[in-house]
């Protein structure tokens, strides 16, 4: 064993010091509107607005949260240059995900490391009441910021807003993994590996008859930061449908974990919150399928929740809203996890697409 060769770069575990994610910033065209959406529809409740009054400048904002989940959604105010980028991206894009920020020990540290690994920056570090931050680029117009907080609010520019009235039902707990569709997915996937030491930890190329796409997942040894990546493999594909809607690489979908999918999804329903559809034939092969699970079938059924095993001592249930935005882009996962359940769902691209056959059978339209 050789003791004097150095480490490769890639090889340092977290190299840029990364705890958590610490909150995701949308563009949007209307704050009160979408901070009202989420609150409703995802039981998110409001932790903290940012304004003029407050400090912020060419730009309003709304924190909403439940459990460790932060968005803050933005929209242009006024004139000038922050003003202008925000518009700018919500004119191109839609609306959609601008950041994904991550809370590090070391903003120094990582904004020094994640450039020298060969990131370019979008934003240099900022010191202010205790709070710093810096960003660099990734795919299409997103960045990705890091953050380390050590004042009461939850960051300059913003007041926190106290007696906000957390859901009873829809307990999310965190994000459980982010999706970003890509024109290159070898690309982003080397940017990851090379500026964040992260790890390909998983490879699909998923063909079903109406879209095919290939995705591999880059994310931390821990395992709590799961990015999956998309690439198109056919031009009906969704995944490139995405891509020609938010004109260009963005985040496909948010998925957040519950610990009580049921309940989650029976009260996101309530609120008005619409899902897609799963027919009941998705059910006929489902204990073939997935073996035992510790949920009545009757309420999963109920509830149109899918289920998928991805280990012998794990298994997941998930459910996908409709786009949420005005285009056809972004759409949430709600996801349950049991044993030592790690995967995203594989299993039910081709389970579905079978069941929505079964349905046309049963219709005779096949
Ligand atoms: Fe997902």
């Amino acid at each position: 064993m050789s003791s004097l060769s150095p480490e490769p770069a890639t090889a340092v575990v977290n190299p840029l010091g990364i705890r958590v994610i610490d909150h995701l910033k949308f563009y949007v065209d209307d704050v009160e509107k979408w901070a009202d959406f989420h609150e409703r529809q995802l039981g998110l409740f409001r932790r903290a607005v940012g304004n003029a009054e407050t400090g912020l400048v060419g730009q309003k904002a709304v924190v909403c949260g439940q459990g460790r989940v932060n968005f803050i959604f933005v929209e242009a105010e006024g004139d000038g240059d922050v003003a202008h980028s925000i518009r700018h991206f919500v004119d191109t894009h839609g609306c959609g995900v601008k950041d994904i920020a991550f809370r590090v020990d070391d903003v120094h540290h990582a904004m020094a490391t994640a450039t020298h690994r060969g990131a370019k920056v979008a934003e240099d570090k900022v010191e202010q009441e205790g709070f710093i931050s810096g960003s660099i680029q990734t795919y299409g117009d997103t960045v990705h910021s890091f953050v380390k907080r050590s004042g009461r609010d939850f960051m300059p520019g913003f007041r926190n807003e106290a007696g906000g009235v957390e859901s009873g039902e829809i307990h999310l707990m965190m994000i459980d993994h982010i999706v970003a569709n890509v024109e290159c997915m070898d690309e982003w996937v080397g940017f990851y590996e090379s500026v964040f030491g992260f790890d390909e930890t998983a490879h699909f190329d998923i063909q079903t008859g109406r879209s095919a796409l290939m995705s591999k997942v880059v994310g931390d040894v821990e395992g709590y930061i799961r990015l999956p990546i998309n690439e198109p493999s056919s031009d009906n594909s969704q995944i490139q449908e995405f891509l020609n809607e938010f004109k260009g690489a963005g985040v496909q979908h948010i998925a957040l974990l519950t610990s009580n999918i049921v309940d989650t999804v029976v009260a996101m329903r309530e609120q008005g919150a619409e899902f897609l559809s799963v027919p009941d034939t998705y059910y006929d092969a489902l204990p073939s399928r997935v073996g035992e699970i510790k949920e009545n079938l009757e309420d999963v059924k109920r509830a149109a929740v899918l289920v998928d095993r991805d280990r012998d001592d794990g298994y997941l249930l998930q459910l996908f809203t409709k786009p949420i935005f005005d285009r056809p882009t972004l759409f949430y996962e709600i996801i349950q996890r049991h044993g030592n359940s790690v995967g995203f769902g594989e299993g039910n691209f081709q389970a579905l697409f079978e069941a929505i056959e079964r349905e046309q059978e049963k219709r005779g339209s096949i």
